[in-house]
C-alpha cells in the first residue's frame, strides 16, 4: 500500500489532519462527560519519570470564563472570540522539586514543559474526536490566571485551551513538508 493509501485508511492521522485551531464557537455548553473524557486522555499522557506535573482547572462557570477572557489575556492578539467557548481549561505545572529541577539542569531539556505539551494535546485530540473545537492560548498573564482559578503558588499556569462547538469554517494553516523538518539516517 502506498503512503497516501495508508494515510487515507488510518483514523488517527485523519483526526490529526482535521484538527485546526477553532476561533469561532456556537454559544452552547460543552457536556460535562465530554470534558471528563478529555481530561482522562490528558491524565493518561506520558511524562518524564512519570512525574505527571500537569494540573487542570476546567472552567465551565460563565462569570469565571468571562474573567479569564477579559483579564488574563495579554494585549496585542484579538481573542474576544473566546467568549463563546463553552469551557476554558487552564493548564498548570506543578514543579515537583528535585527530579525536574536537577534533570532539567543536567540535560538542558525542560521536561515539565514537554510533559504539559503532551498532556494538552491529548486533551485537544480527544476533543476533536468528540466534534469539539479547541484553541491553545499561550498569550496569557499567568499570575492573573492563577488568581482567577484559585491555584496556589506551587502551580504555574502555562496555557489556556478554549473548548466549544465550532461555528463556521475553520482555516487550515500551512506546515513545512516532511523533507524540510526530518532527516532520515
Ligand atoms: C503553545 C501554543 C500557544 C498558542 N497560543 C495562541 C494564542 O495565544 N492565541 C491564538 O489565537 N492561538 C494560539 N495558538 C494557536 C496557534 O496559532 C496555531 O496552533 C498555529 O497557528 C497552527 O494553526 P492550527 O492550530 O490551526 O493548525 C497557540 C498554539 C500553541 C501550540
Amino acid at each position: 500500500m502506498s503512503f497516501s493509501e495508508t494515510m487515507e485508511s488510518q483514523p488517527f492521522i485523519n483526526l490529526v489532519k482535521h484538527r485546526t485551531s477553532c476561533r469561532s464557537y456556537e454559544p452552547k455548553p460543552v457536556p460535562r462527560e465530554h470534558l471528563e473524557l478529555m481530561l482522562e486522555a490528558a491524565r493518561l499522557a506520558p511524562s518524564a519519570c512519570n512525574k505527571q506535573p500537569w494540573r487542570f482547572a476546567v472552567v465551565e462557570d460563565e462569570a469565571t470564563r468571562m474573567r479569564l477572557v477579559n483579564e488574563s489575556f495579554l494585549k496585542g492578539i484579538p481573542m474576544k472570540w473566546a467568549v463563546n467557548a463553552g469551557a476554558i481549561i487552564a493548564l498548570g505545572m506543578e514543579r515537583s522539586g528535585i527530579v525536574h529541577a536537577v534533570g532539567t539542569k543536567i540535560s538542558g531539556v525542560d521536561y515539565p514543559q514537554l510533559d504539559l505539551g503532551i498532556a494538552g494535546e491529548h486533551l485537544v485530540l480527544q476533543a476533536e474526536e468528540l466534534g469539539l473545537g479547541t484553541c491553545w492560548i499561550g498569550w496569557i498573564k499567568p499570575k492573573l490566571v492563577s488568581r482567577i482559578v484559585g491555584w496556589p503558588r506551587s502551580i504555574k499556569p502555562v496555557s489556556l485551551i478554549t473548548v466549544g462547538w465550532p461555528a463556521g469554517e475553520r482555516k487550515t494553516r500551512p506546515r513545512f513538508s516532511a523533507a524540510e523538518i526530518a532527516k532520515w539516517i
